[in-house]
């Protein structure tokens, strides 16, 4: 459909908002209060427009076709400069100290309705701040948007921020006479409003400083930031997140370190919070460079003799890696033959290989996909912990979607499982992953392949007592009691759930998203699994997604022939080994973080997106490596426009790929990897897997699952001082309850083989299970976890405090 917009004709979809339309087509229009996916909340009024003669607000009207909007008339200006005067009442002149100052929202409108004088007053109050721990809140320079409030409750989930009584006097009645309407609407309830932490006093949030981000004034803050650095004097690096797979866009806010030392630091990371939200780790894991000096040319020399001798069997490298230094690792794998390991990559890519060969076609739902949907199911994954800004998108599509979901999890989330009512935790036993998938082809697919018709057989008969009304010969209504058989799924009843309840969570419900993670891809089963998803992508109405344990191990598996380690001299690139080309502490010859270099990572969407570096390194480089090797490039970002095509690259240059999204929130970042040619490429053979029947060998209560508190994703985001935790056991009230143990003391876990000893805490967002994390290197979780993620140990209190 058309509307017209200050004379300007724009094309708009149905539902649109028509200030949507008009940031898509350029079109200023002033809004404070509004977030893009976010629930209009007409706190600002600042979008006040005319809509075929009748006022409007630009922010909550859907276009009608033929619609004419005016947007800039003097009459509309008045009153936004009437409520401007209202914000800039007893506002405090603090511009000069103020974080936000040069970057504020208030300043800018104030400017924009050029307001140059006050013609209103109240009665100063008390507005003290308020320290909630990495927040810090001025009421003061608060003008009760609700912002916050907003994006931690549609976007991110936590819902931990509400109003509160300002406890102001109410403005004069006389000045109704004097101020436009929506203007006096604005100060009343300005005057009236603060915000809180939902308890009152401190924040129990996952703290991902997503409201801290999008609060247009100085009001909320990151004390971490706080009298830093003045917004202008930052120069902005445009990046992706190095943390996770959803690789965001954000930006690594840079400037000088002090007047003596001019090297550069990273103060603080930002981000376009119209279109992306950031997790904790993004957000806050940034001071984590390697501290190289120099080049050790002496240890460099000793590494490439070690190569060219013929004398590394095995490089071992994680997921923490760009696509260039995969394809280098790649190269010099094919040339002297040694074995590239990366295990996890390897169990991701032997999943995604068997999906895709059965599936006929690349996993086909991206994070897009999921916030369209109105019906989401996540199965093998601890999500929040695993990827919290997935985690964002679940709970913007549920929210705003009026969706339903089911959450197949033996832990219970309770955040999670608070996003609504119809998103329903399914507390299933650990062993039962692939009972999850049979369920659901049961249940939706409308044709299934000759070996999987067991599935539709799974049922067994239940006898029930139905009411049935009839009528006597008198015509009188009578009821009766009869008993009537009924099929129930033999598969839902072994998963704990009731069938029944889901005819109501599906009722109109037509975009439908299965969400699957690292459970199923760090599995014995995991090849029968990855068989019974491809069924569901082919013949089902699901759309289904894969999420990437790590940063790039979507890009790692594209592009690395993996194999297991064999005996032998192990150069461990950012892991160890008998070298170590590391940025860990423990290293031979030091290389460098994912802050300090340029490259492209693939994201959880199949999207190629560029990073570029926000700090430089001193030392060498991969790519000065491989040139020694006989690989020839100047730098490492010159091999972009190599990756391999038959794995679905573009050849496109790495100065070539744009990183942004438009103001209709396109997304303009790299380019889609194409899927289709990998595909065509695999060469797998397609022999069907078996199930294996596995042993439920364990007793649940024993159960510890291998996972990271929220944010703290690795041992890259634990190297920051935000995080620089040491590792304990997290585990939930009752898990504590049922082994006797009390919060914070040190305990044994063990198995017949291998022990750690451990603090363990609370995380009082979990219920029935508990958590053993990687982020930390000196404990080795992995020597337990060798075939699942989780696995039954023995617990025992040695002290307490
Ligand atoms: S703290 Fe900031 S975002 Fe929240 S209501 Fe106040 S001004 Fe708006
Ligand atoms: S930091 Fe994040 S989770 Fe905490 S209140 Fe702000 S938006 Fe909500
Ligand atoms: S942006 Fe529309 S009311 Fe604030």
């Amino acid at each position: 459909m058309k509307i017209n917009i200050n004379g300007k004709e724009c094309i708009a979809n149905e539902g649109d908002y028509v200030l949507q339309v008009a940031r898509a087509n350029d079109i200023f229009i002033p809004a404070i209060c509004y977030l893009n996916d976010c629930s209009p909340t007409l706190a600002c009024r600042m979008c006040m427009v005319e809509v075929d003669g009748k006022r409007s607000y630009a922010c909550n009207t859907k276009v009608k076709d033929g619609m004419q909007v005016l947007s800039n008339t003097q009459e509309l200006w008045d009153e936004r400069n009437a409520i401007m005067q209202t914000y800039c009442i007893n506002h405090p002149l603090q511009c000069g100290v103020c974080d936000k100052s040069g970057e504020c929202e208030l300043q800018n409108f104030t400017h924009k309705a050029k307001v140059d004088t006050q013609n209103h007053w109240i009665k100063e109050i008390d507005r003290r701040h308020k320290d909630w721990g990495l927040l810090q809140y001025d009421p003061s320079l608060c003008i009760v948007c609700e912002r916050c409030i907003t994006v931690c409750k549609d976007k991110i989930g936590d819902n931990e921020l509400k109003t509160t009584a300002r406890g102001g006097d109410a403005p004069d009645k006389d000045f109704k006479d004097t101020m436009g309407k929506d203007a006096y609407a604005v100060w009343t309830k300005f005057q009236k409003s603060l915000i809180s932490p939902q308890n009152d006093k401190s924040l129990e949030c996952q703290e991902c400083g997503e409201c801290v981000s999008v609060c247009p004034t100085g009001a909320l803050i990151n004390k971490n930031f706080q009298y830093r650095s003045n917004a202008w004097e930052l120069t902005r690096i445009p990046a992706s997140n190095p943390h996770s797979s959803d690789c965001e866009l954000l930006y690594y806010d840079i400037k000088q370190k002090s007047i003596k030392d001019n090297s550069k630091m990273i103060y603080r990371v930002s981000n376009d919070f119209h279109f992306t939200t950031l997790n904790k780790a993004a957000r806050f894991a940034y001071d984590i460079t390697s501290d190289c000096k120099g080049k050790d040319t002496a240890e460099f020399n000793r590494l490439v003799l070690l190569f060219k001798e013929n004398k590394i069997k095995n490089v071992k490298f994680n997921s923490y890696i760009t696509n260039e230094e995969a394809y280098i690792l790649e190269l010099l794998r094919a040339k002297f033959g040694f074995n590239l390991v990366n295990n996890e990559a390897l169990c991701f890519q032997e999943f995604l290989k068997t999906f895709c060969s059965f599936a006929g076609s690349f996993y086909n739902a991206s994070s897009e996909d999921v916030k369209k949907s109105d019906f989401i199911v996540i199965a093998g994954s601890f999500l929040r912990h695993d990827n919290p800004t997935l985690s964002y998108k679940v709970n913007n599509a549920i929210v705003m979607n009026k969706g339903a979901g089911l959450y197949f999890h033996p832990i219970k989330d309770t955040k999670l499982s608070k996003i609504a009512k119809n998103f329903v935790n399914v507390a299933c036993d650990y062993g039962k992953e692939a009972k999850v998938l049979e369920f659901i082809l049961q249940y939706f697919a409308k044709d299934l392949p000759q070996d999987l018709g067991y599935i539709k057989e799974a049922f067994y008969e239940e006898q029930i007592e139905v009411e049935v009304k009839s009528k006597d010969a008198e015509g009188n209504e009578i009821k009766e009691k009869q008993t009537q058989t009924i099929k129930k799924s033999s598969l839902a009843k072994e998963l704990g759930f009731d069938e029944d309840k889901l005819k109501d969570l599906l009722l109109k419900k037509s975009n439908f998203t299965l969400i699957v993670g690292n459970d199923y891809f760090y599995h014995e089963n995991a090849k029968y699994l990855a068989y019974l998803l491809a069924n569901i992508q082919k013949s089902t109405d699901f759309k289904v997604m894969l999420i990437p344990p790590r940063t790039n191990t979507l890009g790692v598996s594209l592009i690395c022939k993996l194999s297991k380690a064999c005996d032998g001299f192990t150069m461990g690139y950012n892991e160890r080994g008998d070298f170590s080309f590391s940025n860990d502490e423990h290293n031979n010859l030091a290389s460098s973080s994912l802050i300090e270099q340029e490259g492209t990572f693939v994201n959880y969407d199949t999207r190629l997106v560029p990073t570029n570096a926000a700090l430089s390194f001193k030392g060498y480089f991969l790519n000065d490596l491989a040139n020694e090797l006989g690989l020839n490039a100047k730098y490492t970002i010159d091999y972009t426009e190599q990756l391999p095509k038959d794995k679905g690259f573009l050849n496109i240059a790495f100065d070539d790929l744009t990183n942004y999204y438009d103001n209709a929130g396109n997304n303009h970042r790299g380019y889609l990897i194409n899927t289709c040619e990998f595909v065509k490429n695999l060469n797998q053979e397609l022999q069907i897997p078996q199930n294996q029947q596995l042993a439920c060998e364990c007793n649940k209560d024993d159960v510890v699952i291998l996972a990271n508190p929220v944010g703290n994703l690795s041992k890259y985001t634990n190297k920051s001082s935000f995080f620089n935790e040491c590792a304990s056991l997290y585990a939930s009230k009752d898990y504590l309850a049922k082994h006797n143990l009390k919060e914070n003391s040190m305990v044994k876990i063990y198995d017949d083989k291998d022990e750690i000893i451990i603090k363990v805490v609370l995380d009082k967002d979990i219920e029935n299970g508990a958590y053993l994390p990687t982020f930390d290197d000196k404990i080795n979780p992995y020597k337990f976890f060798k075939t699942r993620r989780y696995y039954a140990l023995n617990i025992k209190e040695i002290s307490h405090e």
